[in-house]
């Protein structure tokens, strides 16, 4: 089968696309040909060797992604060949077949669009335990989303509007902006503008997933504030002042997808209530930006580029 892979960690010059062999089906599994594969920021991490990764020579990134299961293992029962499933924690994405242990395949509901699936799925989670695990905000309070045209932003921004909480955001660009806004936003600031002073103390949560902004996010929550810390899109973060942050009442939250999918219940039940916002026309995010997996490379650039709106998705 082909497949896009690495044997050193470093930039994007290090992926190459070429023959591997296919995977061998285990009584559990489900072999799945791969429809639409999803890129994330953690496989950037991965092929710069900075998060962990499955073993395997050569490196296989990706693990998320929709397809058709083309063979089921003796013990499957609760799948067939020719179903649609998708999977948001299974290594070695980035290829034509993939092996999927059945426990990890989450039904796609009939009438959602594959294309949209493979769109929220890994992001859609995300962000809908930040919001319903850590975030937990009640209507009528006010939060703020660093990158809120992203991925995660799109989707979590829509979710905590939906459940009555007042969004605010900030982006790069003035056509990000106005997507934000179209999503129902109260106000979406520009990045590196003068607003900030305005707003110092003010939040209730702030959801920060770019990192380097982690002292701003401190600063516009209020006491008793909560900043929901889950990802470094622009860099590490700076040194935290855990007396100062004390004596303010404030808190920082983090968390991890895969440490909120444990189990097959935990994958059914949170992919139910994400897709059920999409289904009830919640929300809407703008369409996926598709490169063919032999160019995983330009997807790579363009996902660190931070030009991207939305879903980059690869396709075998
Ligand atoms: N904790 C978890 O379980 C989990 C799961 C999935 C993702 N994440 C994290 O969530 C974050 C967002 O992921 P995503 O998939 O939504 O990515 P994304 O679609 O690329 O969104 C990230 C946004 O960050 C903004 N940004 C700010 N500074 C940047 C910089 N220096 N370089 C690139 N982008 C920059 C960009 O928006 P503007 O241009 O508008 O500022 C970009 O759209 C990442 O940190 C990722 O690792 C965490």
């Amino acid at each position: 089968m082909k497949a896009l892979y690495f044997e050193n960690f470093g930039d994007s010059s290090v992926l190459t696309y070429g023959e591997l062999p296919a995977p061998i089906i285990g009584d559990d599994d489900l072999l799945v040909k791969m429809t639409l594969i999803g890129l994330n920021y953690a496989d950037i991490y991965r092929r710069k060797g900075e998060y962990h990764i499955e073993k395997h020579l050569p490196y296989i990134n990706g693990y998320e992604g929709v397809g058709t299961i083309i063979a089921c293992g003796s013990n499957v029962k609760q799948f067939r060949k020719g179903d649609d499933i998708l999977f948001v924690d299974v290594p070695f994405a980035n290829a034509e077949q993939v092996l999927v242990p059945v426990e990890n395949a989450i039904k796609i509901p009939a009438g959602l669009d594959k294309k949209l699936v493979a769109s929220i799925g890994l992001q859609g989670l995300t962000a809908d335990f930040l919001a319903h695990d850590l975030g937990k905000n009640q209507p009528g309070e006010n939060v703020f989303v660093h990158g809120i045209s992203g991925g995660v932003g799109q989707i979590l921004s829509q979710i905590l509007s939906a459940d009555g909480i007042n969004v605010y955001g900030a982006t790069s660009t003035v056509e990000k902006q106005q997507l934000a806004l179209a999503q129902g936003a109260e106000k979406v600031f520009l990045r590196n503008s003068e607003w900030e002073k305005e707003y110092t103390s003010f939040f209730d949560t702030v959801y920060d997933g770019i990192g380097s902004t982690l002292a701003d996010s401190i600063s516009f929550i209020k006491n008793r504030g909560k900043v929901v810390f889950f990802g470094m899109a622009g860099g590490n973060p700076p040194e935290i002042d855990f007396i100062r942050l004390l004596s303010q009442s404030k808190s920082i939250l983090t968390g991890d997808l895969w440490d909120y999918l444990t189990s097959s219940n935990e994958r059914e039940f949170r992919s139910k209530r994400l897709f059920s916002y999409f289904q009830d026309g919640k929300i809407q995010i703008s369409e996926p930006t598709v490169f063919p997996l032999a160019q995983g490379k330009k997807a790579h650039d363009f996902l660190e580029s931070g030009k991207s709106m939305g879903k980059i998705l690869l396709e075998p």
